[in-house]
């Protein structure tokens, strides 16, 4: 089944409004081009309504990077589906490792976000991936089945095909190590087949990115892989020449 390349910036607490606006004003030329892949961007969420402006009517779209599961209430410090919705935003990123890491997120907490994202007709983007202690002790596979078995909890074969899943080997955020393609896509191989064990032939449609360390140097070989459905980029997405090359050498 041909998936679209999805490629999605994650900024992180990275550009005030205007250097966002800066950077996508700097990006729509050079990706204009571009029809086989999604371009998504996620600003933090003060500078996500200038994005939005700025990005109208081309092909970047725009994402949070997290939601939280209420409509509204007693939840100090948090945004809703349904407030990032009305503010244009698309697509949203769930679970990430830094909010496991520093913000207590679980995968009961990334179940309940997820499915406000489905709610509220986000695109959710739900990131999974095992540290460098556990890959070493040869528990991937394990700390894998646990994220997607919690995170996915009550999701149906209906809905599967449209979440992205971010598979994001947790030691090579930020740190310039890439999993190697094979490496990588071993693991996403791994992802699709427990995909298929709970929602059957609808996990073909799953699309999954590759996040950790992705570079215009690298997109190509890794995004070639027959799991590797595009990624999500950190560092390299903060520039738009960057951003812009990784993209194009992805579906190159
Ligand atoms: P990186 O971050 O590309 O800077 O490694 C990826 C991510 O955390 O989503």
């Amino acid at each position: 089944m041909a998936r679209k390349v999805i490629i999605a910036g994650n900024w992180k607490m990275n550009k005030t409004a205007s250097e966002g606006k800066a950077l996508v004003e700097e990006l729509k030329p050079l990706v204009s081009e571009v029809t086989e892949a999604e371009i998504v961007v996620c600003p933090t969420f003060t500078t996500i309504s200038t994005v939005v402006e700025a990005a109208a009517g081309s092909n970047i779209k725009v994402g949070s990077q997290n939601i939280h599961w209420a409509e509204s209430g007693a939840f100090t410090g948090e945004i809703s589906a349904v407030m990032l919705k009305e503010a244009g935003v698309e697509y949203a990123i769930i679970g990430h490792s830094e909010r496991r890491q520093y913000f207590g997120e679980t995968d009961v907490t990334v179940n309940q976000r997820l499915k406000a994202a489905l709610a509220a007709n986000l695109i959710p983007i739900v990131c999974i991936g095992e540290t460098l202690e556990e890959r070493e002790g040869g528990k991937t596979e394990k700390v894998l089945f646990t994220q997607l078995e919690g995170g996915l909890a009550d999701i149906t074969a209906e809905q599967i095909g449209g979440i992205v899943i971010a598979y994001e080997p947790v030691w090579a955020i930020g740190t310039g190590k890439t999993a190697t393609p094979e490496m990588a896509e071993e693991t996403h191989n791994y992802i699709r087949c427990q995909l298929k064990d709970m929602f059957g032939d609808a996990a073909e449609a799953v699309r999954i990115q590759y996040g950790g360390s992705m570079k215009p140097e690298n997109s190509a070989e890794l995004v070639a892989q027959k799991n590797i459905d595009g990624g999500l980029i950190g560092g390299a997405s903060l520039k738009a020449e960057s951003f812009a090359d990784l993209i194009k050498n992805a579906i190159a």
